[in-house]
């Protein structure tokens, strides 16, 4: 039982980090939308920053554990996959950074309930406005990049009915 579960699922750590890192970045986009910047955009986005680098990691370590899909997808349809994934899996580091560099070049440090995690820098509106510039495009990009992702995920599930995203569960 144990070793089929294995076979057929993600780890369970590629699980938890993949649905945390969606939490901390839908709760990004809220806020923005909300207009809560300080302290809870910066707070969900430098949550993701954290689990984003975590899943980096853990991702290569984990490759050889991936459970394959079943009925197979075409090796076209993988390489797709596989870039979009590429994408949001860097995506989430360099989003957050664009944002705490572009804070800091502005001399901002950004402090959550009084406590620093990212020091201000000498100010330098250019690089800072640049950086921010860049963050807001980057992060329009990278939501249309979620919506591929997660209509290809519900694509496999309810009309190629496959196994994609029961592995991920
Ligand atoms: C998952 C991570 C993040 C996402 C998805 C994200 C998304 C966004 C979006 C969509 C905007 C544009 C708002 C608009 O339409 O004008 C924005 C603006 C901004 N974000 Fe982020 N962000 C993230 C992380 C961060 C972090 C960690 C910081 C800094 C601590 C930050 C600082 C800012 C700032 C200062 C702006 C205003 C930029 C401006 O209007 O010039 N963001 N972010
Ligand atoms: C912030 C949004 C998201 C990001 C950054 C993201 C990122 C990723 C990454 C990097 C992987 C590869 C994980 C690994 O190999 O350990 C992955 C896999 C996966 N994600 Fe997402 N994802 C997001 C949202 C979603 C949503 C909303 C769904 C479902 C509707 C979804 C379904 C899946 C599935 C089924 C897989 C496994 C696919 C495969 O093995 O080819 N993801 N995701």
């Amino acid at each position: 039982m144990t070793t089929l579960q294995k076979s057929t699922k993600y780890p369970l750590i590629s699980i938890a980090l993949h649905w945390f890192i969606l939490v901390a970045v839908v709760g990004a986009y809220v806020c923005v939308w909300a207009k809560l910047y300080n302290p809870w955009h910066f707070f969900f986005g430098a949550l993701a920053l954290v689990l984003s680098v975590v899943r980096f990691v853990t991702m290569h370590a984990l490759a050889k554990r991936k459970p394959a899909i079943i009925p197979p997808i075409s090796p076209l349809q993988n390489l797709a996959a596989l870039v979009i994934k590429i994408v949001l899996a860097l995506g989430f580091i360099i989003l957050p950074l664009q944002g705490l560099l572009g804070r800091a070049f502005y001399g901002r440090a950004t402090d959550f309930w009084r406590v620093e995690i990212f020091p201000a820098f000498d100010v330098n509106p250019e690089i800072a406005s640049k950086l921010l510039q860049g963050h807001v495009v980057f992060a329009y990009v990278l939501l249309g990049a979620i919506g591929l992702h997660a209509a290809a995920a519900l694509f496999h599930h309810f009309v190629r009915k496959d196994n994609t995203l029961k592995r991920m569960m």
